[in-house]
């Protein structure tokens, strides 16, 4: 599609903006998509390829450009929200110096503009209930849309709707992690896509690092150096992901609907909650939490294990995730199995009044540990983006011969370390743990 030459675009009450110098700030390959109206419109592909940094500009040219928005910039964690889209659009506006035209509320993350009164909203659909609270949207954009469930994506498209002065636009960017995601059955491979693509109600832009003007060199050779082959063809080349030797696979998912963990499991037969913790801090650290129906002895016939993400972020220092825990108020009664390399920082969650010891550890606990959470039956939260998406891909290298080894690939593990810390150690090595450290109390 050409870009339509249009130099000046009226801002509003005189003030004009150039869309020349608003495009010189905008990678090239991205500048038909700026004006491109499709009902879908699909920003996909590799890392750092300026997939969300142009769906920030577009959302700002919009409403610079048109009165009447109501846009709706998510993700499906409303925490992740404010780095991420709100950061971004309030960095576009300041590089355009628009900013001055916007009231901005930081708290709420929603900025409107003062010359039309158009406005965005930055938020999270963590609460199935928060899509209610969308009024009247005139667009929206899913980052990291392969984090939204099916079901978010149905309501949100049955949401935008009615005679609006603006074109109704839903932008998706994500990576294309796996080739069995269902944005890929949705959008890429039914009749309908084909359908929507045919009348041009669907568009997708596939790009990779080679389409962003801005990246830098180091990134670039990072991607470019990355030696698994799958984190190659998806952050590198920007390719549906075949995930080989999935180890585990996807949890059962405990559907959208509120409550319904509760018909599934009453909430008072649940037993036994307990923790896992994997640190990090160049990577993320992994808080995770596990409930159980049926019996918790061997053989574990009848045990349903129920597993939620309380907290999966990088850069926590101790102290950062000790507070972290407290917000997301982890049960000090419970015991939590943390990773036994680090002593020192299980000892600092003891001191901090956390029922923390050391999990499981011994020659080949590993694999006895992938071996053993196998066999479980675990259900998860649509909220767990980090431990839904480490459960689909975490896999089994593969050495240059092609042999696939025993030992499982050594990077976006952190919750799945947690997963194996709490199950194997709790139901499986609940004494070894116990005796190791006396200061341990009972399941409450
Ligand atoms: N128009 C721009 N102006 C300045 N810098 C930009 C621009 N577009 C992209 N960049 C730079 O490139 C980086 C990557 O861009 P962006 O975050 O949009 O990529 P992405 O495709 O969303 O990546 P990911 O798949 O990792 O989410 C940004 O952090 C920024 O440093
Ligand atoms: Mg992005």
């Amino acid at each position: 599609m050409a870009v339509p030459i249009v130099v000046e675009g009226v801002l509003m009450a005189g003030a004009k903006i150039n869309l020349e110098n608003f495009l010189s700030l905008v990678s090239t390959a991205y500048h038909p998509y700026l004006f491109e109206r499709a009902r879908y419109l699909l920003l996909w592909g590799g890392a750092g390829s300026a997939k969300s940094y142009t769906a920030a500009q577009k959302f700002v040219l919009r409403v610079i450009l048109e009165p009447g928005h109501r846009l709706y910039a998510l993700r499906k964690i409303e925490r992740s929200v404010r780095l991420s889209c709100f950061s971004l659009i309030c960095g576009c506006l300041k590089q355009y110096d628009l900013y001055k035209y916007f009231i901005v509320n930081q708290k709420e993350m929603r900025l409107i503009n003062k010359l039309n009164g158009s406005m965005i909203q930055c938020g999270g659909l963590d609460d199935p209930e928060k899509i209610k609270s969308i009024y009247d949207p005139t667009g929206f954009w899913l980052e990291e849309a392969t984090e939204f469930s099916s079901a978010d994506i149905r309501q949100i498209n049955l949401r935008l709707r009615g005679n609006l002065p603006n074109y109704k636009q839903i932008i998706l960017t994500f990576n294309p992690i796996s080739q069995l995601h269902h944005i890929r059955k949705r959008f890429f491979s039914s009749s309908r896509s084909a359908r929507e693509r045919a009348s041009g109600r669907l568009i997708t832009f596939q790009s990779t690092y080679k389409d962003n003007d801005f990246i830098d060199e180091d990134y670039k050779r990072e991607l470019e150096e990355e030696t698994d082959s799958t984190a190659y063809m998806v952050y590198t080349l920007g390719e549906w992901g075949v995930l080989e030797n999935v180890i585990y696979g996807p949890v059962i998912l405990i559907d959208d609907e509120p409550h319904k963990l509760d018909i599934l499991c009453p909430r008072s037969r649940l037993k036994d909650k307990i923790y896992g913790v994997d640190f990090g801090y160049a990577n993320p650290s992994a808080v995770m939490e596990y409930k159980f129906s049926g019996s918790t002895n061997p053989p574990f016939e009848d045990l349903k294990v129920y597993e939620r993400e309380i907290i999966y972020e990088k850069g926590l220092t101790t102290d950062q995730l000790i507070t972290r825990m407290n917000l997301d108020n982890v049960d000090k009664g419970c015991p939590i199995y943390c990773d036994a390399a680090d002593p020192a920082q299980i000892e600092a969650l003891y001191v901090a009044g956390f029922n923390a010891r050391k999990a499981y550890k011994a020659q080949g606990s590993v694999e006895a540990t992938i071996k053993f959470v196998k066999g479980l039956e675990i259900y998860g939260y649509p909220t767990n983006v980090n431990s839904n998406q480490e459960a689909e891909t975490y896999r089994r290298q593969k050495d240059r011969d092609g042999n696939v080894l025993e030992a499982p690939v050594d990077a976006d593990n952190h919750a799945m370390s947690a997963r194996g810390y709490a199950l194997f150690s709790h139901l499986n090595h609940r004494d070894w743990c116990e005796a190791f450290d006396p200061r341990s109390i009972c399941v409450g």
